[in-house]
């Protein structure tokens, strides 16, 4: 039975009290409405995360090593040998959900490495031992996104007015989220910030899921549509530009939301402050440059249909929608990690 929930004090990402079930809150409902859902079958994992039922790439991540975990609690009863190559399959088939965000194949090759260390020893252990990574990575996630607002508020001042896109917000991770963390803590303490947030065509998750968590919390919030950003900056309304990522290359370049290097563009031309928030989760130097990633393209139905009352292009146009773009890093002014902040030349600082 599904039930309503308060966003603030609860974690978008946990386990059922039985660990039956991984426990999400629904995103395509929201704003209307803040659900549970408990989703415990492989395909209803793979199902959610390609849906965006669960969305944002730490909380993908998060999501797939609870899941894994779920899984492997039905699969007691084999060989370590067979639950091994078992467990494998299942990663992989939820790897395959979504190919860009990193933090996915990063979590899932973690709780296998976990369970193939300790190969030696019973089926009942391993399991044992994927609970406990699951949970640290949750925990982590958590603490992460803590250091990332610490060293992000650092670079803000009170009343600041801030520009973010997409929703890089506690619903994108466990709890505060990363483009968020800093303007949280920063209310906390009385910073007065204004935030704009992009629509973010065409799945909204600005509008609906940006704009909700921070109103939620008592933000002053502001939504515009993402052709709207540049006028904002050319009448020198935004201070700061604050944006997630799904994967930062080795070079710096960031792949984040579709929109987001239209973003650093105007923000570059207008001198406005870039700067990328980044889980150590979500940089892979294993990829040389942003060229090198995978670029998921998504239903073409959701830019003509999704959203509308009725169709709003001509049957059978074509029609280009990738879900995220790369950001080149020279137009980043800095990538805040929970360590610090990275600046130029990124190969370096990134390595460090
Ligand atoms: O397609 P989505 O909604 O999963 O895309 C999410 C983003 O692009 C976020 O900015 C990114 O995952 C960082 S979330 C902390």
């Amino acid at each position: 039975m599904p039930e309503s929930t308060d966003l603030r004090t609860t974690d978008t990402v946990s386990l059922d009290d039985n660990e039956n079930s991984v426990v999400i809150i629904d995103q395509t409902l929201i704003p209307g409405e803040v659900r549970l859902l408990s989703i415990r079958d492989e395909d209803e994992m793979y199902d959610a995360i390609k849906r965006l039922v669960v969305r944002g790439a730490p909380a993908i991540g998060v999501f797939a090593a609870f899941g894994l975990y779920v899984l492997s609690r039905d699969m007691t009863d084999l060989s370590r040998e067979a639950f091994i190559a078992e467990l494998k399959k299942k990663a992989d088939h939820l790897n395959s959900s979504r190919p860009t965000a990193v933090n996915l194949s990063w979590a899932l090759k973690r709780m296998l490495k976990a369970a193939e260390d300790n190969e030696n020893l019973s089926v009942q252990e391993i399991v044992e031992i994927l609970r406990k990574e699951a949970i640290a990575i949750r925990d982590e996630d958590v603490e992460i996104c803590r250091g990332i607002g610490e060293h992000g508020l650092s670079l803000l001042k009170p009343g600041y007015r801030i520009l973010t896109h997409c929703n890089a917000g506690s619903l994108a991770t466990v709890r505060y989220g990363t483009a968020t963390a800093p303007i949280y803590l920063g209310h906390e303490k009385g910073y007065n910030f204004k935030v704009y947030c992009d629509e973010t065509r065409p799945l909204l998750q600005g509008a609906r899921l940006t704009a909700f968590e921070l109103t939620q919390h008592g933000i002053d919030t502001t939504v515009l549509c993402d052709n709207m950003s540049a006028s904002l900056m050319a009448r020198g309304e935004v201070d700061a530009v604050l944006v997630g990522c799904d994967r930062v290359a080795a070079n710096g370049d960031a792949a984040n939301k579709i929109g987001t290097s239209l973003l650093a563009l105007a923000a570059k031309h207008y001198g406005v402050p870039f700067y990328v928030c980044a889980p150590s989760s979500t940089l892979d130097p294993d990829t040389a440059t942003g060229s090198d990633i995978e670029i998921e393209m998504r239903d073409p139905d959701e830019v003509t249909e999704m959203w509308y009352e009725k169709r709003m292009a001509p049957e059978g146009v074509k029609v280009y929608n990738p879900a995220f773009d790369v950001t080149d890093h020279s137009l980043i002014t800095g990538i805040i990690t929970e360590t610090g902040v990275a600046y130029p030349p990124y190969a370096e600082s990134l390595r460090r």
